[in-house]
């Protein structure tokens, strides 16, 4: 059905050709709150003045560049890379700047302890030499530019880089402290004695940037201490892990470290891809404990809540296959304030990615052969090897970067083809792929996917039932209508395929049956069971975004309208909303075969609620009704031998209960 890939296509989408303005973030502790070590007035001045100017002069170079490409202007283009350098480079290494220190009362100038500290001991005998040696490369620094500890990804090793001007670390480093040698990160207090600044320095770097606990807890092993907070061990959970969370948030952690990027980082494998995303919102719903008290709810709902405002992701899988919300849903916590946090959350991202997505054409808007290239953003934000200047970096790490963006755009273009190609994905694929009929379904003949099964009988009688819904009441209750509503009955159907509900309605025996039906294979199957020769029968042959739009300007109103198609998206969802509202009788109901998000239970429950609000806009309302659904494990590739799916490629249902909807104008 239309909406099996839906969000799996969202999510595939997000990266994509998405450019938004970068903005100046704010600092975790005041701007006196390093003094006596750096002035009050010097990191106002740093913040709100010099690292506001790289923001603002990133923006508009961006939105040079994209109007100068617009444009066909390549010289101009060339021209602003060498802003978009300086300008991103200020933005990013100041953004990393800020992280590397913290006031004294906050951990500033202790050092670190763990994996960080053996690392340092063993290459550099003590974290003193370390020191020694950055300072002398920041002595050493010619005009402005930045000293950097950081982490070589290649072979693990801690090492000490310096950048002219504002030049950032390549690829192949993790900083880890970035030490702003500007004149302007020290002069208002040190005047020329630079030296001076570099040795005051130290005494704010923060080692939180890398929080690893090297403790060897019980059998969980090492662990970063973010992930031993989510285990939610010590007990009873109080305000304290409130705090510790949000200390290990604010002072740089994503909320979305995952446990393998800990694990990668351990093994000094930082590069390697993770196969999965355990995050700590993961790990908080696996260890909600079953005896968890009222007041320790609440403060595992806030936990959450906090997570959440630090951009953790809702639909992130961890690794057994699970969102945070399927942890909770096969933990029996489907119906609890967390789930619903979660659903909660997920309403509110996918509202705002489609904000974002707005202006943006989608693959399945595309016929093949004209897929624009995709641009990726993060592969945008990543340095670029630079060609006009010698760089700090060996030779070999720039080809091995050179190797790497290509290798990612590889992928990308796998991504894309697959997309393109995959007949459940994308229409004009599906619309020129051989069906088949074969006993009991629908489905394409090359790759054995599901278009319609006969398990969902029931639920077209449902959809049945549902859209001759206020002709049944009218025929008991005539006063509660308009009766004009009613001197004919006609229904329309969108999306044919095994003909279950069209059968039903015919039963019906309404004035008018209208059937929009695009496949061709369907279609002769239409000619063949004899559809075209029943006089109340019009069949509107093609996609319906080309055979509705008529009916509005013929002034056909319907009683009733059921859509299920294939291959479709919700965005084309939200393109019929807008023919629905027209081609509705007043009293008319609407309904459609709700597959949104249904091979994930938390996916499902956040489409619910999101068709709710769309249809809102417009005056409509749902009332969903739970029904049962056919026999499935609720897992991935079920083929076992009780299961529906057997043999059939990919199980686009995995949810217990349908909603099934029922969408009328408000009263
Ligand atoms: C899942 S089947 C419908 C099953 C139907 N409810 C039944 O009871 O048998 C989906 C049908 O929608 C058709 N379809 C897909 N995209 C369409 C579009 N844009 N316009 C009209 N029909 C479409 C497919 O060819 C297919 O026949
Ligand atoms: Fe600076």
């Amino acid at each position: 059905m239309f909406a099996v890939r839906t969000l799996r296509s969202q999510a595939l989408r997000a990266p994509m050709m998405v450019r938004t303005n970068v903005t100046l973030p704010k600092l975790d502790y005041a701007y006196d709150a390093l003094e006596p070590y750096i002035s009050g007035q010097i990191n106002e001045i740093h913040h709100k003045k010099h690292h506001q100017t790289y923001v603002n002069g990133y923006n508009s170079s961006l939105t040079q560049l994209a109007e100068a490409e617009a444009a066909g202007d390549v010289l101009k283009t060339i021209q602003l890379q060498q802003a978009i350098k300086f300008h991103g480079g200020g933005y990013r290494n100041h953004n990393i700047f800020w992280k590397s220190l913290a006031p004294v009362s906050q951990g500033g100038g202790q050092l670190p302890t763990g994996a960080l500290a053996q690392a340092v001991e063993k290459e550099y005998g003590s974290f003193d030499k370390l020191i020694a040696l950055t300072n002398s490369k920041l002595a050493g620094i010619q005009g402005s530019g930045w000293a950097w500890i950081v982490k070589n990804k290649e072979n693990g090793s801690v090492e000490v880089v310096t950048t002219a001007n504002q030049d950032t670390v390549g690829p192949q480093f993790v900083p880890l402290i970035a030490i702003d040698a500007w004149e302007h990160a020290y002069y208002l207090q040190y005047q020329n004695v630079k030296v001076d600044y570099f040795k005051a320095i130290w005494n704010l770097i923060s080692s939180h940037l890398i929080i690893v606990s090297t403790r060897n807890n019980r059998k969980v092993g090492k662990m970063s201490e973010l992930h031993e907070l989510c285990h939610l061990t010590a007990r009873p959970i109080d305000k304290s892990y409130v705090e510790k969370l949000q200390y290990f948030l604010s002072n740089g952690i994503p909320s979305t470290y995952t446990v393998e990027e800990c694990e990668n980082y351990l093994a000094g494998k930082e590069d390697e891809e993770l196969e999965s995303t355990t995050t700590p919102l993961h790990l908080i719903c696996r260890s909600i404990p079953d005896d968890i008290k009222p007041e320790e709810k609440l403060i595992v709902l806030e936990m959450i809540s906090e997570l959440f405002s630090w951009g953790a992701g809702w639909n992130l899988i961890d690794n057994e296959g699970n969102t945070p919300g399927d942890v909770l849903f096969r933990r029996g916590l489907h119906n609890s304030e967390y789930y619903n946090a979660i659903v909660d959350a997920g309403v509110r991202a996918e509202l705002l990615l489609r904000k974002v997505n707005d202006d943006i054409e989608f693959l399945s808007d595309f016929e093949d052969g004209e897929v624009p290239e995709l641009v990726d953003e993060e592969a945008s934000a990543k340095d670029e090897p630079s060609n006009d200047e010698p760089s700090n970096d060996e030779p070999s790490s720039n080809e091995e970067a050179l190797e790497k963006e290509r290798e990612y755009q590889q992928k990308l273009e796998q991504v894309r083809k697959d997309l393109i190609e995959d007949p459940a994905n994308t229409q004009s694929t599906y619309l020129k792929t051989k069906l088949e009929y074969r006993d009991g379904s629908l489905i394409t003949k090359d790759n054995k996917d599901g278009v319609m099964m006969d398990w969902e009988s029931e639920l077209m009688k449902a959809g049945c039932d549902t859209i001759f819904s206020t002709v049944r009441e009218f025929a008991t209750d005539p006063e509660k209508f308009d009766e004009s509503d009613f001197t004919d009955i006609t229904v329309l159907n969108i999306g044919f395929g095994m003909g279950i509900i069209d059968t039903m309605i015919q039963e019906k025996n309404p004035t008018m049956h209208y059937i929009s039906e695009a496949h061709p294979d369907v279609l002769a199957k239409l000619r063949q069971d004899g559809w075209y020769e029943k006089p109340n029968v019009k069949i509107l042959e093609g996609r319906w975004q080309d055979t509705l739009p008529e009916l509005l300007n013929q002034g056909v109103f319907f009683n009733g309208i059921y859509y299920d198609t294939y291959s479709e998206h919700y965005s084309d969802m939200l393109d019929l909303y807008d023919l629905i509202v027209g081609l509705l009788k007043p009293s008319g109901v609407f309904s459609f075969f709700n597959g949104l998000g249904a091979d994930r239970q938390v996916i499902y429950d956040v489409y619910k609620k999101i068709v709710e609000i769309d249809m809102a806009n417009y005056g409509l309302e749902v009332k969903y009704t739970e029904l049962a659904t056919p026999a499935t494990t609720g897992e991935e590739f079920d083929q076992s031998e009780e299961s529906e799916w057997n043999g059939i490629k990919r199980a686009y249902w995995r949810c217990k209960t349908y909603y099934h909807p029922e969408i009328k104008f408000q009263d």
